[in-house]
């Protein structure tokens, strides 16, 4: 493999050519990808038409797959379309129509065009996700990504300091909330618990600090609600300024690779009567706290 990366910035977003991501990797292919995702935190790869099982294979060299007992959204196992191991992120029903616009499955994602890191709501977050278009609409749904590192390091000394030992509460309650997707059972919300997360990160292998920031966080322990969620949406704002984001237009059989842990993405509108069929998967970090880089 010859890989060679274009960055659409210094150190934020790059489009790698010269991988094959359909067929094996070798151990130093593997290595020049980490390091290239430890400088650009999302990678473009273009023209990779990949079925499930080589998109799962692919996923797979850079760490282990999420597994979780509890479901991250209101489907039910028998509303599946995929197999197990990727994600569906379509508008598109088990046998294939299109969803309609007042599906609960429909509205629940919509949450997702608010800024977040995947499973953040999770005990363990997530460290890479890979989003393969497979067929993409004919306008918008485009997917924005922001540098969480950028955005700390561009923080004014005085919230840099105040942000240093926060602790928040992430819950797929406050991102739904936050669209008036209040309705959920007993169940979801016993599976949507809060569970706690540092503000700030140091990525494990580059030790650079990041805020971790995500719709999903509702809640600063030790504050009132009212006083966090208007904190949070401060930083948010703060950190997805135009400078700090990069706007991915997707052709169909796009592969794009981003760090949950230094970076926030969010997806965005496009005419619901078109399908869009993006398939993920997940790699799950490998501990719940991850705030010290190695010696
Ligand atoms: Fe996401």
């Amino acid at each position: 493999m010859s890989l060679s990366i274009r960055g659409f910035r210094d150190d934020f977003c790059g489009e790698g050519a010269g991988v094959d991501c359909t067929a094996p990797l070798s151990s130093e292919d593997v290595a020049e990808i980490e390091v290239a995702m430890d400088r650009y935190a999302v990678l473009v790869f273009r023209d990779q038409p990949l079925s499930d099982e080589q998109q799962i294979a692919f996923t797979r060299h850079f760490g282990r797959l999420e597994k979780y007992e509890t479901p991250g959204d209101v489907r039910k196992p028998t509303d599946r379309r995929l197999g197990p191991g990727i994600a569906d992120f379509s508008n598109l029903t088990p046998d294939g129509r299109i969803m309609s616009g007042d599906d609960r499955i429909w509205l629940f994602k919509l949450a997702d065009q608010l800024w977040h890191s995947d499973s953040s709501y999770r005990p363990v977050t997530a460290k890479y996700s890979l989003l393969s278009g497979r067929i993409i609409p004919s306008w918008g749904a485009n997917t924005e990504f922001a540098d969480m590192r950028a955005a700390y390091d561009a923080l004014d000394p005085r919230t840099k300091a105040e942000v240093e030992d926060l602790v928040c509460e992430h819950s797929l309650i406050y991102s739904r909330a936050a669209i008036g997707f209040t309705e959920l059972t007993e169940t979801e919300k016993a599976n949507f618990r809060p569970v706690r997360h540092p503000l700030v990160r140091k990525h494990p292998r580059t030790g650079r600090k990041s805020l971790f920031l995500s719709s999903h966080a509702g809640a600063i322990v030790g504050w009132t609600i009212p006083e966090a969620q208007i904190f949070l949406r401060d930083l948010t704002e703060h950190a997805t300024q135009r400078e700090f984001v990069y706007s991915h237009v997707w052709r169909p059989h796009d592969l794009v690779i981003w760090d949950n842990r230094v970076t926030m993405h969010r997806a965005r509108r496009f005419d619901r009567s078109e399908v869009r069929d993006v398939r993920r998967t997940t790699l799950t970090d490998d501990a719940p706290f991850l705030t010290e880089a190695p010696q």
